[in-house]
């Protein structure tokens, strides 16, 4: 059976930051520079520019109006291949403020947190803006995404970010500062909330106030580093009882060497970034069906709530009340690596608004305006 298109629809508009992602290389874009060695750098193209390396050196001017995948050679004659970077190279290459969610579990997240477009997101906290950018393309222009964050200079970083990324400003994007607990309480009615992704320390801190967004079915995700994290997440769900039974795993993508007859898995692998952890919200009022297989935390005990229970107690002795981010091999970034990245981040996004409006002249020019809460107003 085929499917024949419809010649009487109108054309979608063209979706935000779409226009940018191709034609020739325009002022202001990210390009991603690949040596011989297979070794990537990423420039924004100024007029005036030059990339500098210790063989030499080539103008930005050799790749305006130039096609993706062009290459271009340094005054000592070494050649670059030159590509728009890709979402996943964007985020690793990006000024960062807190650690980003890897493309490897961003991938995970919108497939397995079930973020489709239009859906009504809630994400926290933002750190430096990698996941929201996966969240806004999963959810399109019709959806909505908040992202909350506690500290106000890595929203600025993730502003910037994102949008250095789409050109200017997303349409479905709100950015807040502040605790999620607080925000969602202010800002979403309960019920409303489709899907919310917590990439924070501390998850089990937030349950209730998820329980109380989510609709009936809503998707809870929670992208912690360690297993007493995930173990406490765990427990407080089962304890909240507004919610299925957690489901747990990690991903571990391993590159693959091709050369001549040399086909093997890589040396090397990134071996750990973090655990995923979902549950769907309960209906109004439902207890949580009865679990057949109970966790063994204690010999002794046989009945199934002594032994869910002692395994929250567990969970929670664990780690306690008074923890810090180093308990949890968490190393904050300092306040300078902050500033400059909150720099650095601003130059990029200034950059991707001329390649934006470049390739979209007809669009409204993006607006300059940061987060809401933050210096750079709503
Ligand atoms: C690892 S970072 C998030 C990285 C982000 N997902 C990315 O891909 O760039 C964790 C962030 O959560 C923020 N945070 C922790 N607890 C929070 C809370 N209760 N409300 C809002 N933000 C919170 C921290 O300030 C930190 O920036």
């Amino acid at each position: 059976m085929t499917s024949e298109p419809t010649t009487d629809a109108v054309p979608a508009p063209e979706p935000t930051g779409a226009a940018m992602r191709r034609g020739p290389f325009r002022w202001g874009d990210r390009v991603q520079l690949t040596d011989p060695r297979g070794r990537p750098a990423t420039i924004t193209l100024i007029p005036g520019g030059t990339f500098q390396t210790h063989k030499g050196y080539f103008r930005h001017e050799e790749l305006e109006g130039r096609p993706e995948g062009s290459t271009v050679e340094t005054t000592k004659g070494v050649q670059y291949l030159a590509l728009r970077p890709l979402l996943a190279d964007y985020v690793l290459s990006m000024p960062r403020g807190a650690a980003v969610v890897y493309p490897k579990d961003a991938g995970q997240i919108v497939t397995m947190a079930d973020i489709y477009p239009g859906a009504r997101v809630v994400e926290a906290g933002v750190g430096s803006g990698g996941l929201s950018m996966s969240l806004l393309r999963a959810i399109g222009d019709g959806g909505s995404l908040l992202s909350v964050e506690r500290r106000e200079d890595f929203a600025r970083i993730a502003v910037a970010n994102v949008e250095g990324f789409f050109g200017g400003p997303h349409p479905a994007w709100r950015v807040e500062v502040g605790d999620l607990a607080d925000v969602l309480a202010a800002q979403r009615e309960p019920g409303s909330v489709d899907r919310i992704v917590l990439d924070m320390l501390a998850p089990w801190e937030n349950i209730d106030a998820a329980a109380t967004a989510l609709a009936p079915g809503g998707v809870f995700l929670a992208y912690v580093a360690t297993a007493t994290q995930l173990s406490r997440t765990a427990e407080d769900l089962r304890a909240d009882g507004r919610f299925t039974e957690p489901v747990a795993w990690e991903s571990m993508v391993r590159g693959w060497h091709l050369e001549g007859l040399a086909v093997r898995p890589e040396h090397r692998m990134i071996g750990h970034t973090g655990f995923l952890l979902t549950a769907r919200r309960l209906g109004p009022g439902v207890e949580p069906p009865e679990r057949r297989r109970r966790p063994q935390a204690s010999a002794a005990a046989t009945d199934p709530e002594d032994v869910a229970r002692l395994a929250a107690d567990a969970a929670r002795v664990q780690i306690g009340d008074d923890y810090a981010p180093e308990d949890f091999g968490e190393r904050g970034a300092t306040e300078k690596k902050t500033r400059r990245a909150a720099r650095d981040a601003e130059v990029i996004q200034r950059a991707a608004q001329r390649s934006a409006l470049a390739a979209a002249p007809t669009l409204e020019g993006p607006s300059l305006e940061g987060p809401s809460g933050s210096e750079e107003g709503a």
